[in-house]
């Protein structure tokens, strides 16, 4: 893997993933966004991991899709290419992904964030669409993710001036989890993602499927597919276990079975 490190950390059942082209600020190209989706598979299907951290670096969490990659293509040759279909597979990563995010995250880089189910931004991080400065639009989520985690008017604001939200503003509209100096960032999101480690598996991911699915469907519709999830928790290990810890007053030991 050239442009991201994955580490599995001290922290029982935790990775941590780097985006790593530095110099382009971690523009997310072909070979990047392929590398990251193969990690997330591989790490899906990892006993030992149970949570898993993006990070970029504290100049960038990413500054967009490549633009020299994409400056010279034809209409038909970007829908041939077919780019964003490795994107939308990464929303299918059953463990958790948790965003820690200093300096830019622009265009496909805020929307690597929106893809992920939570955001840990340090002061310095900087979210925004800047696509119609360079005469395009959002083409990974943007005008859809970004409008529902801060609504129309001021989507419709960032997106159509390509001004950037401020991690207090990014905080205030609801975006992300939680804003701290730049030296403690990754150290949150880490945290955030042991404390998620330390609870039933199986009971995250029907957990994390659930809330995804009130961005797809009607009420009505959302509320069953819960009850089922809910009702296959009991067929886990793990809730035998957290329960019968519960009552016998001891600490649930989970095994993601
Ligand atoms: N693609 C390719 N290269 C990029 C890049 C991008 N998105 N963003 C930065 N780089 C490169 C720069 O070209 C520069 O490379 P060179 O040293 O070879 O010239 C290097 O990274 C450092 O960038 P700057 O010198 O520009 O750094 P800066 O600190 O002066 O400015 C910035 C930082 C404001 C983020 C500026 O780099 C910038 O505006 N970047 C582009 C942001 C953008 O428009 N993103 C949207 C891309 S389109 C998209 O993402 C579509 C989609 O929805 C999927």
């Amino acid at each position: 893997m050239d442009f991201i490190k994955v580490t599995e950390q001290k922290e029982p059942f935790v990775a941590l993933i780097e985006l790593n082209r530095p110099k382009e600020l971690n523009a997310l190209n072909h070979q990047l966004m392929t590398e990251l989706l193969m990690a997330l598979q591989q790490l899906d299907k990892n006993d030992l991991v149970r949570a898993i951290v993006l990070t970029g670096n504290e100049k960038a969490f990413a500054a967009g899709a490549d633009i020299k990659e994409m400056a010279e293509k034809t209409a038909i040759e970007m829908h041939l290419m077919d780019r964003f279909t490795t994107w939308d597979q990464i929303r299918k990563t059953k463990k958790p992904i948790i965003a820690a995010v200093s300096g830019f995250a622009l265009g496909g880089g805020c929307e690597l964030t929106m893809m992920c189910d939570m955001i840990i931004a340090s002061e310095t991080a900087k979210f925004g669409q800047p696509e119609i400065k360079i005469g395009t639009i959002p083409g990974a989520g943007g005008t859809q993710r970004l409008t529902k985690a801060v609504g129309k008017a001021k989507a419709m604001e960032l997106i159509l001036t390509g001004r950037f939200l401020s991690a207090e503003e990014a905080h205030f509209y609801g975006l992300v989890n939680k804003v701290v100096p730049v030296e403690m960032y990754l150290h949150e999101a880490l945290q955030l993602a042991k404390e998620i480690a330390q609870v039933s598996p199986v009971a995250v991911q029907l957990a994390k499927e659930a809330i995804n699915r009130s961005f797809e469907t009607q009420l009505d519709e959302g509320l069953a597919y819960e009850r089922k999830n809910f009702y296959l928790t009991f067929a886990s290990e793990d809730q035998k276990e957290g329960m019968k810890a519960f009552i016998e007053k001891r600490k649930p030991e989970y095994k993601g079975k």
